[in-house]
């Protein structure tokens, strides 16, 4: 009993026997050019080298040489890219460019979402923000496709958290029976052009 008031409230909708994964360890992603990811990573979006691999990898049919770098995240998580010493396999295995909703969050803080939008800017890449309710987000595409965001946390979030710690069954429910009316109070935005 004692245990359980440690857990924080948006997670006591799960079975507190099992396990739970403590963070993200990376995300892996195959890109062409590990000095362009670099560049992206450490120079626009502050994201430090900690880690460069260069090993050999099983494929289907035989075996080849890839490189393996990890940008790191206060938590010890990472990003992770891939990049494979022959042309025809990054043509097999290069990760597909993202789409408006496939993509990987990372929170920040605002002064930090702040300082990558000035960089993000300064580079040229395309952006754009969207208030969630939940969390202030900024949006960026790498050089290889991956889309990017930094999410600010809303300052309310720990009474959203309750929120759904109350209903986030029952409206899972109602989304599998098919009901769509939106149950996200906080978004009071403008739709941006996202494109
Ligand atoms: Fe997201």
């Amino acid at each position: 009993m004692k245990e359980s008031k440690s857990i924080p409230v948006h997670l006591k909708g799960g079975d507190a026997a099992r396990g739970l994964p403590a963070r993200l360890h990376h995300n892996a992603w195959v890109v062409e050019d590990q000095e362009r990811t670099r560049a992206f990573y450490e120079d626009v979006i502050g994201m430090p080298l900690i880690q460069f691999w260069i090993e050999e990898a099983p494929l289907p049919g035989g075996t080849t040489i890839l490189s393996h770098a990890f940008y790191g995240m206060q938590d010890g998580s990472a990003l992770a890219f891939f990049c494979m010493s022959e042309p025809k396999h990054h043509e097999t295995y290069k990760s597909p460019s993202t789409e408006l909703f496939n993509h990987i969050a990372l929170k920040v803080d605002a002064a930090t979402q702040d300082q990558i939008l000035e960089r993000i800017k300064a580079s040229g890449y395309r952006n754009f923000t969207i208030e969630h309710g939940y969390c202030t987000s900024l949006y960026v595409t790498d050089p290889d496709g991956l889309r990017l965001e930094f999410t600010v946390d809303a300052p309310n979030l720990t009474e959203i958290n309750e929120f759904q710690a109350r209903t986030a069954r029952e409206a899972f429910k109602r989304w599998n029976e098919g009901q769509r009316r939106s149950n996200n109070a906080w978004a009071h935005r403008e739709l941006d052009d996202v494109s």
